[in-house]
């Protein structure tokens, strides 16, 4: 992947957290932050919709992201709320921070943009790197369903949604998927419309691959984690292959 790859991140920063609203899983990292008594890494940060939370808290928290725009969100979003966060614009493949953390959480399924072995070995060789003895790696992927694998390559209609954002803009949200088998490749189209100033409509496109749990397993263990555990979502209940969102928790 070169920078260009995820380029999308740098137009989507400014609409992010209109996209990605989700609320699921805040309170599992926040509950899993507090229990590790240690300084904690987001790896993929984006806008803060985690480490904000973190910070607030008074959590000892630091963030990486490949995306300047992205950090830049959250610097404005921290500057309101009088925080002053320690964020690193790096690439999740290779960083180095100088520091290990008790606890690196890669959130909301960011480790699926990576595109190959290589890239996920090394992503997993730097966060090995970064976590003290005994430190924990929590790792949210989306395991795609046998309906997801039958879609063809060219996006067709996944979800829509209906909205309104903090500030009481109506907007539509569509969200399209198409899937190659050959390269393991979801390509997305994401279709955002307000209702008052369609000028303001936009489009984004970006892929993530697919990988099966048993591939991720295997992953973690060449990279020297052990005592792997795999969640069904973000309740602690084990996951199997009809889970969806997937949490991987692995020790050093
Ligand atoms: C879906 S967002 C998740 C943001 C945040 N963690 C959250 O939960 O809202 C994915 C993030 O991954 C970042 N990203 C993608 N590839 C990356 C890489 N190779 N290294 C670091 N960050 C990356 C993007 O810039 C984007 O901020």
């Amino acid at each position: 992947m070169d920078a260009q790859e995820n380029a999308v991140y740098e137009r989507m920063a400014k609409v992010y957290d209109l996209i990605y609203n989700d609320d699921l899983d805040t309170g599992f990292y926040l509950a899993e932050a507090k229990n590790a008594r240690g300084p904690v890494l987001e790896v993929a940060c984006g806008t803060g919709r985690i480490l904000l939370r973190f910070l607030t808290k008074g959590i000892d928290a630091e963030g990486i992201d490949s995306s300047g725009a992205m950090l830049s969100e959250l610097r404005k979003k921290a500057k309101t709320l009088s925080l002053e966060p320690h964020i690193h614009k790096a690439d999740m493949r290779r960083f180095s921070l100088g520091k290990r953390y008790k606890l690196i959480i890669v959130p909301y399924r960011s480790f699926l943009h990576l595109k190959d072995d290589d890239e996920r070995m090394s992503a997993l060789r730097s966060f090995f790197d970064h976590l003290q003895d005994s430190g924990r790696l929590i790792l949210h992927i989306y395991n795609p369903s046998p309906d997801d694998l039958e879609r063809g390559a060219s996006p067709s209609l996944l979800e829509s949604e209906d909205l309104v954002s903090d500030d009481g803009r109506d907007y539509h949200l569509d969200w399209f998927m198409g899937y190659d088998r050959k390269t393991s490749r979801a390509h997305y189209r994401i279709s955002l419309s307000f209702e008052d100033r369609p000028e303001d409509d936009a489009v984004f496109e970006m892929d993530l691959y697919f990988l099966r749990l048993k591939d991720i397993e295997r992953l973690l263990e060449r990279c020297g984690f052990r005592n792997i555990r795999s969640y069904n979502g973000f309740g602690y209940e084990k996951a199997d292959e009809n889970s969806r969102e997937v949490v991987w928790v692995a020790e050093r």
